[in-house]
């Protein structure tokens, strides 16, 4: 038999382990309705299918998903003129059962291209016909069933320039121009985004995404929306000040803005101080988002820490995200839900 003193530190070790699910009206997607918000993450769509608290958790708590890797190049079209939609009709027919949107990602990115496209060799206009049969076909495919479209992600440098990239050589500068209109052309309802990283306060790459924004806007290029995608650590993140800011000079172009990909990588294992850290850098992006009226979603780059593209491509690093590996709810989920609710009540 164990000693009594055993038995009551057991119990309250596996009560502070499991956190109960949020009455219904404190979720973080009820109350970021109520704030004017949608709160989002993304999915694998994997886990998704084999994963049932996975699921059970994604339902309760998000109501705008993005595929984290579904919807790219290399998976959703492996083969020339071969579409494979499987995992992408699943997490669309998810979302539609239980009421939440749906962030197509993404159109124009120079990772995850399948091998034919990457080692082919086409000429300007036969890649002009390969990117716009793939965009309309996609985005046709989901018409009236997806809202937003990230069509570009990541063509600024760090120096703030049009990064070279597999689309700017193959068919020159005017590539993003074309997809935001053959995007429009296949769905004149979408939301149309541009999203990257690194841009998201000030510094040399948020002037010119500024600029790279302005410039389209100018064209009358179809745009309507910048992600700000925010892959932050505790030593590297911007002032929530300055994303705010940020994100009212892109509203003054007639630009809403997402805080699409957030997440805070910890060195692990992670102690209980990165983790207060981590759950302020949390409120304070949240913040900036809900002070500017054109910000209209908030998401974190992947639900719990078990399925985290971070430990993978920084190992030593991880536990980024709201809830941890056995999807129990974290300090920054406890902080963000904090800082809906506040928000939600001075509505
Ligand atoms: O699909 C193959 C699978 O067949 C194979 O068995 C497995 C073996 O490693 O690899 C699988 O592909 C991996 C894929 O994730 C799905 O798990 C790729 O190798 C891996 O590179 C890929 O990583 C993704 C990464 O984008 C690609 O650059 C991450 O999951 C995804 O979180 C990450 O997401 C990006 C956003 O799209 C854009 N913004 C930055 C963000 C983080 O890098």
């Amino acid at each position: 038999m164990q000693p009594r003193g055993f038995v009551t530190l057991a119990v309250f070790v596996a009560a502070l382990a499991v956190t109960p699910p949020a009455a219904a009206a404190e979720t973080l997607r009820a109350l970021a309705q109520a704030a004017g918000l949608r709160f989002g993450t993304a999915v694998d769509v994997k886990a998704l299918q084999t994963d049932a608290t996975y699921a059970r958790l994604l339902a309760h708590e998000f109501d705008l998903v993005t595929p984290e890797n579904a919807l790219k190049f290399s998976v959703v079209q492996p083969e020339r003129g071969h579409f494979d939609f499987t995992q992408a009709d699943a997490l669309v027919d998810f979302a539609e059962a239980h009421g939440m949107q749906v962030n197509g990602h993404v159109l124009v990115w120079d990772q995850q291209l399948p091998d034919w496209l990457a080692h082919g060799h086409f000429g300007p206009d036969e890649l002009k016909a390969i990117l716009r049969e793939h965009i309309q076909t996609l985005v046709g495919r989901y018409r009236g069933r997806i809202a937003t479209w990230d069509v570009a992600a990541e063509a600024v440098g760090e120096d703030g320039k049009p990064r070279e990239t597999f689309w700017s050589r193959g068919i020159g500068p005017d590539y993003l121009a074309l997809a935001f209109r053959w995007a429009h052309e296949a769905d004149p309802h979408a939301r149309l985004r541009y999203n990257d990283y690194g841009g998201e306060g000030d510094g040399i790459k948020s002037d010119g995404i500024y600029a790279l924004m302005a410039e389209l806007r100018q064209q009358q290029v179809p745009i309507d929306a910048v992600g700000l995608q925010m892959h932050v650590s505790l030593k590297d993140a911007p002032q929530a000040d300055d994303v705010r800011a940020n994100m009212a000079r892109l509203a003054a172009l007639g630009l809403q803005t997402d805080i699409t990909e957030m997440d805070v990588m910890l060195t692990l294992p992670a102690n209980r101080a990165a983790l207060v850290q981590q759950a302020k850098l949390y409120g304070e992006m949240l913040g900036a988002c809900l002070a500017v009226p054109q910000c209209r979603s908030f998401s974190t780059w992947g639900e719990s820490d078990r399925y985290s593209w971070i430990p993978e491509f920084f190992p030593g690093q991880g536990a980024a995200l709201l809830f941890d590996a056995d999807a129990g709810a974290k300090p920054a989920y406890f902080t963000v839900r904090r800082v809906l609710r506040r928000a939600a009540s001075r509505r």
